[in-house]
């Protein structure tokens, strides 16, 4: 039930690394501290996903929002519009936004929704934090809109959830890209025609994946974080010259390391991934080498990074 002890109860699992559902006006999200790296790597791992797609961030209103993202014109006026309701905004995100590398996909980019439901308000006023929520199925199922589709996927691999009962709208939000021309990335609750109509000239889209939980098209990488450098797999040993990204315990090197979990955890590791691969760039890396990671749970998302992350640029 959704009262005032259910809702703290939610907040103090999101300070303490938990995960837990909640109802929104769209669809029931899976909530994770948005600044906690590792409990969003235990997000991924809850949902079965086999890629880092970004999060939305949810937060209680525009002055929260502000906190994390950086509004242009356009953006104030659909945030003025139709904010708390089911439209999300991919804006830049603040340097200071104390959002963990994992939540964005490395991106320097965030999505960020207001939602319009009590209880998603009560959470977010409660935890007084940006909270990322990806919906709260397993990876390729649908969005669930009542608490018993939640529970049936997702039973035993989640803290708690608050029943609040249907939601009303039912599909997911409406996300628009504000970098630069306002740009339809996913259509969702609120009508393109009601954008286009506070905007006062239409939209241009962009082709995305209908399911947002379906790893990213090759054509999409610029959906993540690519680094500069060059990538080698499942190196053995660093060669001369190369920075070293590491999981396990390390061969030993001069180079730059950085190593994604030294206990070999990959709940650590893909908390570090996007981090790691930025330091390494920031290091001036030419080329680095990666040793193997396991391909078994958030392995498989991982790998599924470090090999786009390898592919030949453009
Ligand atoms: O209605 C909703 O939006 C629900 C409720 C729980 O709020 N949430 C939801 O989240 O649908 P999710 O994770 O299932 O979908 C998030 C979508 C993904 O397609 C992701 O690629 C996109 O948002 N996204 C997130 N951050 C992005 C960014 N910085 N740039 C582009 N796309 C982004
Ligand atoms: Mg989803």
């Amino acid at each position: 039930m959704a009262d005032e002890a259910s809702i703290e109860a939610a907040a103090a699992c999101l300070r303490a690394g938990g995960l837990a559902a909640f109802p929104t006006e769209t669809v029931y999200g899976l909530g994770a501290d948005a600044g906690n790296g590792e409990a969003v790597a235990r997000l991924y791992a809850a949902k079965g996903r086999p890629a880092f797609n970004p999060l939305i961030a949810h937060v209680a209103g525009l002055a929260a929002a502000r906190r994390i993202a950086i509004f242009d014109a356009d953006a104030e006026k659909l945030a003025a519009a139709f904010w708390p309701g089911p439209l999300t905004l991919v804006l830049p995100k603040r340097p200071d936004a104390g959002v963990a590398d994992l939540a964005v996909a490395g991106l320097d980019t965030i999505a960020v929704r207001v939602p319009d439901h009590p209880v998603a308000q009560a959470l977010l006023k409660a935890f007084d934090g940006p909270v990322v929520a990806p919906s709260a199925n397993r990876s390729g199922h649908v969005s669930p809109t009542d608490a018993d589709h939640v529970l049936a996927d997702l039973r035993g691999r989640i803290d708690l959830i608050i029943d609040g009962g249907p939601s009303a709208v039912g599909v997911e939000s409406t996300i628009l890209s504000c970098l630069g021309a306002p740009t339809l990335l996913r259509p969702g609750g609120l009508a393109r025609e009601q954008i286009e109509s506070v905007l006062g000239h239409t939209l241009a889209s962009a082709a995305v994946p209908a399911d947002d939980d379906a790893p990213l098209a090759p054509g999409m990488l610029a959906s993540h974080y690519a680094p500069k450098a060059g990538v080698r797999l499942d190196a053995q040993a660093p060669r001369d010259g190369e920075a070293l990204l590491a999981f396990g315990p390390a061969p030993a090197f001069a180079g730059t390391t950085f190593n994604l979990s030294p206990r070999g955890d990959l709940i650590e590791a893909a908390a570090n991934l996007f981090s790691h691969l930025r330091a390494l760039d920031a290091a001036g890396a030419n080329t680095i080498a990666v040793m193997s990671v396991p391909r078994h749970g958030l392995g498989e998302a991982i790998n599924d990074r470090l090999a786009r992350a390898a592919a030949p640029k453009e």
